[in-house]
């Protein structure tokens, strides 16, 4: 497809759809989660919702999801399959995008391999409300694709400091690299009403080294042993168990159009995988 012919295809999206980013600085804070717990108590309000494992060459929503996916974004990437021969339908109204781990290709792909990727999510216009991306932790240049091409960025922090000073570390970087000036802040894994002081503490290092950047609460999320028992029980319905813990953060994005859903989250996206300059992208 010419550049131009691409650009006329882009310029046709016309459905509404919200793109949320779910990323972090430290790993292991519950992302990927997150994002499973979002994408599917979504898709239990009757939203249609793609959840894309962008955790690439380190994926595992499938595995946590309990799917056996033999294709993935690689086979996208390198033009062997369409989304729709990648895509699981995990349940009404909620897919997932496998994103293929142990593949370092991903980790650099070049211009070509992005640009397939872009064209075959064209596909989602009209087919879901919501994208939500789970990404890797850090600022390496795919955790930031994902970001830039987001209509919105979810970052994740725990009451580690460490968790705090790199989620800060990240958001620096979004901003000073890709003049990203908004984030939604969830604190996971907190006790008792430590959730807000986690926040506040956030808000108070961004607001004194960074005041253009806005940062926004949507809450926190308890420590709690039914969310360690997902990753053991590797199964849609396993997430079910998860409804209490979950269902203020949800009921917050659900009733409050939170995110940003616009006919030109979809043109974002893809535009965003076309135009990305990392540090160590392909030329293109
Ligand atoms: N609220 C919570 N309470 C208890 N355990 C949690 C909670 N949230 C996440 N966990 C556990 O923390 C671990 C890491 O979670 P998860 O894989 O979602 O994090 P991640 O940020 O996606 O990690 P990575 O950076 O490796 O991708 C898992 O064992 C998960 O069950
Ligand atoms: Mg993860």
């Amino acid at each position: 497809m010419t550049q131009a012919a691409l650009l006329k295809r882009i310029a046709q999206v016309k459905h509404p759809v919200a793109t949320v980013a779910v990323t972090s600085g430290k790993g292991g804070v519950g992302k990927t989660t997150i994002a499973i717990a979002i994408s599917k108590f979504l898709s239990d309000r009757g939203f249609k919702v793609c959840l894309i494992d962008g955790d690439l060459g380190l994926a595992n929503v499938d595995i946590m999801l309990g799917l056996s996916a033999d294709k993935n974004l690689y086979h996208i990437a390198k033009g062997e399959a369409p989304l729709e021969d990648v895509l699981v339908k995990v349940k009404e109204g909620f897919w997932v995008l496998p994103g293929g781990s142990g593949i370092r290709e991903l980790l650099s792909m070049d211009h070509e391999m992005r640009k397939r990727i872009a064209l075959e999510l064209l596909k989602l216009d009209g087919m879901v409300d919501y994208v939500v991306a789970d990404t890797a932790a850090g600022i390496s240049d795919e955790v930031l694709m994902f970001c830039v091409s987001c209509q919105d960025v979810l970052v994740v922090v725990t009451p580690e400091p460490t968790s705090l000073t790199d989620a800060y570390a990240l958001i620096k970087s979004l901003y000073k690299e890709y003049a990203l000036k908004e984030f939604f802040v969830v604190a996971n894994m907190v006790e008792g009403e430590e959730g807000t002081s986690v926040f506040r503490y956030l808000e108070a290092v961004v607001g004194r080294f960074i005041p253009e950047v806005k940062i926004k609460n949507l809450g926190s999320i308890k420590r709690s042993s039914a969310v360690t028992s997902l990753i053991r029980e590797q199964s849609v319905e396993g997430v079910d168990k998860l409804k209490g813990v979950f269902s203020p953060l949800i009921d917050r994005i659900a009733d409050g159009n939170i995110f940003t859903r616009g006919s030109m989250g979809l043109s974002r996206l893809v535009m965003g995988f076309l135009r990305f300059r990392g540090a160590t992208a392909g030329s293109g």
